[in-house]
């Protein structure tokens, strides 16, 4: 892991001449009260080791003589300096190959050097890069997609479970009607079979009415025609057993009733939509059924989906205990983001950042105020058994502060400028007498 062994930072921004070797594990302290150059020593180093779009808007302190100066010594024996008009990058490897920015960017983690860039990212960014880097970012992704997809399946399917259930306790019930839909026609004929029926019988009563009215007339034949008396009284006995048969047939004769069809003619609708309500609800009831158990088997499903991502990040080679993501969002020992202390946004950034690029060995934090003594002393060990350097600043000028920066200057050194006048770097830095 590379570590920065050196910094000597001169004219940046409100920093006047600093020079400051940080442990090589655990933190830096950079103390002081606000506005004397401690986050500028960070904006020094960002620039430093980030290149150019890192360069501080007014980089050059007010009222410098001299343009800013850089030099920083990593623990690859790289050395990294800017100097001179226009602050041009240098370089050089212990063997004196030059290099660029390239070489930088190889093992300096932009995150690392710019720690509030991760601390602004969404819950996402946040939760994906987490994912990336322990390597289950697919797998987790194919997951969550299944997921929601099966959730909303059986959202749907379980609002018209709803919809049925409440359809079928709605519907009227009528324990009278018929189980099929009748039919109108098939009442109809029956009525006029019994009507052809009774139609029959009238006839045969108009023909009782016919025998009778000859029967009256032949008795006045017999009256009126003496010489006709024999023949009428054959034709009379003749009909005396006609009108016997006539009668014997007319004593059993009995018309039906179709009171009862005419009624159920007149209701075959009423009774038809009973008998359609009755099968609606029965239909209802069995489709509610039927979505209840497709809802219970895509539950089933889910639990297995949801199993499979839980066992996806208890195997994953986590950067720090208690970290998870959950729907797509980071989580430390249960806790989202927005609900972490400031102190466990701290410790989270800076454990996944540093899995980014793993030979970078050092981050840089601002404003570490916000941790409490005790926090911030847990933190440092948590650093050190890291084996990560971490430069931070904090507004305090206590005894946990590495070194105190007032007035753009280290507190206790002297106040000498470092800055060579020639480009070239000799073994060791010359020491000139300061004009401050
Ligand atoms: N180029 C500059 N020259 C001189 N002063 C500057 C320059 N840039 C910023 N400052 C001043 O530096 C102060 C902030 O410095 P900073 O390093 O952030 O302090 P600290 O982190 O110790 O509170 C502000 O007062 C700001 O006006
Ligand atoms: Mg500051």
């Amino acid at each position: 892991m590379i570590k920065i062994n050196k910094l000597e930072i001169e004219n940046v921004k409100r920093v006047k001449a600093v020079k400051i070797e940080p442990s090589s594990a655990g933190l830096t302290v950079l103390g002081g009260k606000n506005r004397q150059g401690k986050t500028s020593v960070l904006d020094a180093i960002a620039w430093g080791l980030g290149g150019n779009k890192y360069r501080p808007s007014q980089a050059e302190r007010e009222g410098s003589v001299v343009p800013p100066y850089l030099h920083i010594v990593l623990s690859n024996g790289l050395i990294v300096e800017r100097k001179g008009k226009n602050s041009d990058l240098k370089v050089i490897d212990p063997n004196g190959q030059k290099g660029g920015q390239q070489l930088l960017d190889s093992f300096v983690e932009e995150l690392a050097i710019d720690l509030p860039k991760f601390m602004n990212s969404t819950s996402k960014e946040k939760a994906n890069i987490l994912l990336r880097i322990i390597g289950v970012g697919d797998k987790l992704h194919e997951l969550e997609v299944k997921d929601q997809e099966l959730y909303n399946r059986r959202h749907a399917i379980g609002q018209i479970a709803d919809q049925k259930a409440k359809f079928a306790k709605e519907q009227l019930y009528y324990p009278d009607a018929p189980k099929e839909p009748i039919s109108a026609s098939e009442l109809i004929r029956q009525q006029q079979e019994i009507l052809a029926r009774n139609g029959e019988n009238q006839r045969k009563r108009q023909r009782l009415a016919q025998i009778e009215a000859a029967y009256a007339s032949q008795l006045e034949e017999i009256k009126r025609l003496t010489d006709l008396l024999n023949q009428a009284r054959d034709k009379y006995s003749q009909l005396t057993d006609d009108l016997q048969i006539a009668r014997m047939d007319a004593i059993d004769l009995r018309d039906e009733s179709t009171a009862e069809l005419e009624t159920n003619i007149q209701h075959v609708d009423e009774i038809n939509r009973k008998v359609r309500a009755n099968l609606d609800k029965d239909k209802a009831e069995t489709d509610a059924n039927e979505y209840r158990v497709q809802y219970e088997a895509l539950s089933a499903e889910i639990a297995v989906i949801r199993q499979q991502k839980t066992a996806l990040l208890t195997n994953a080679n986590l950067p720090l205990p208690g970290l998870s993501v959950e729907q797509g969002e980071l989580i430390y020992n249960g806790q989202k983001w927005d609900n972490m202390s400031g102190s466990d946004q701290l410790i989270v950034a800076t454990s996944i950042v540093r899995r980014l690029k793993p030979e970078c060995g050092f981050i840089l934090l601002d404003k570490l105020e916000q941790m409490d003594l005790a926090t911030l002393n847990e933190f440092g060990q948590w650093l050190e058994q890291e084996g990560l350097q971490a430069i931070a600043t904090r507004v305090s000028t206590g005894e946990e502060c590495s070194v105190i920066i007032s007035d753009g200057y280290v507190v206790g050194e002297e106040k000498v400028t470092l800055q060579q006048p020639s480009g070239e770097i000799d073994a060791g830095p010359t020491w000139k007498a300061g004009e401050f």
